[in-house]
């Protein structure tokens, strides 16, 4: 096994290379993929851009009814044609989501404590293959605690979820948890989105932090930013705008969107970025004009 003190010469991450093995297809690490994967990741990953805006509202698979979320039959309809893809639990898919729209699914599967438990590390498989593939899922999100104390039941969870997925040609996404006492450095989230990568996710989600560019380089597959707590919106369009620069293939944007003054108008502002080359100040701009003419 190798030295777990690391590595004792200076990386290289080529940050500035393009990906070499992605072929003619517009999903990083995926060429070589069959063509049921290539489907429900292109159902994700727009093939002009490249890119995704995914809005996530699977929060309330442990924290309940969060502000903004409070009634989701109300909210969805209103952004459903402002985003790429939804990421959601079953629960609230099939309640509260007519199944008439034209955009990809992000399946919550993994689920756990609730936050009233201080270990929410400590997830199990919640949704099997074939109610995955009953949702028409595009790809399976699974927690990732790398680190923590349930990270072995978490990378069990992850390679389960890659297996079943594999074999009915559904992605997996791994979803790079940062809990209370988890440390948000560069260093961990190099370090854990290529652990998820490796394991074999075809997608990995993570945050934006320092040295994003080489996370995003070291990563073989597409890298999705979660936006985090509620920013204001000019430093959210900033982080969004930070990490497409830096090599991530689209933002995965919860509260940033639902908690914000017009979410309909944020999550434009965010497509923009992410679709078609805003700088922030541009989205900025954008959202600020639209707020303007909307009162
Ligand atoms: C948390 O684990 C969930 O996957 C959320 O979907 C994720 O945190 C993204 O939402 P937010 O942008 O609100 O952080």
């Amino acid at each position: 096994m190798a030295d777990k003190d690391g590595d004792k010469i200076e990386k290289n991450y080529y940050a500035d290379v393009p990906f070499k093995t992605n072929g003619n297809f517009h999903v990083k690490g995926a060429a070589n993929l069959d063509w049921g994967m290539k489907k429900h990741l292109t159902n994700i990953f727009n093939p002009k851009s490249g890119n995704t805006v995914m809005f996530a509202f699977d929060h309330g698979y442990f924290m309940g009814s969060v502000s903004g979320l409070e009634r989701l039959d109300i909210l969805i309809p209103q952004l459903i044609d402002h985003v790429d893809v939804l990421m959601a639990t079953r629960g609230a898919l099939r309640t509260c989501v007519k199944p008439n729209f034209r955009k990809g699914i992000a399946l919550r599967v993994s689920a756990g404590s609730s936050m009233v438990n201080e270990d929410l590390s400590r997830e199990i498989v919640s949704v099997d293959i074939e109610d995955a593939i009953r949702m028409n899922a595009d790809c399976m999100a699974v927690q990732v605690f790398i680190g923590a104390r349930g990270q072995l039941l978490s990378i069990n969870n992850l390679s389960k979820v890659i297996n079943a997925g594999s074999g009915y040609s559904i992605p997996t996404l791994g979803v790079i948890a940062v809990g209370k006492n988890m440390e948000r450095t560069s260093q961990y989230f190099k370090l854990a989105t290529r652990i998820a990568a490796e394991l074999g996710a075809n997608i990995v989600k993570t945050y934006y932090c320092d040295d994003f560019e080489d996370i995003a380089a070291a990563c073989p597959v597409p890298i999705v930013v979660a936006g985090g707590k509620k920013l204001p919106e000019k430093d959210a369009l900033e982080m969004a705008y930070k990490s497409i620069q830096g090599g991530a293939r689209g933002l995965d944007m919860g509260r940033n969107i639902f908690q914000s003054h017009n979410p309909v108008i944020m999550a434009d502002a965010i497509g923009k970025i992410v679709h078609n080359k805003y700088t922030d100040k541009e989205a900025w701009e954008y959202y600020s004009d639209k707020i303007k003419s909307n009162k």
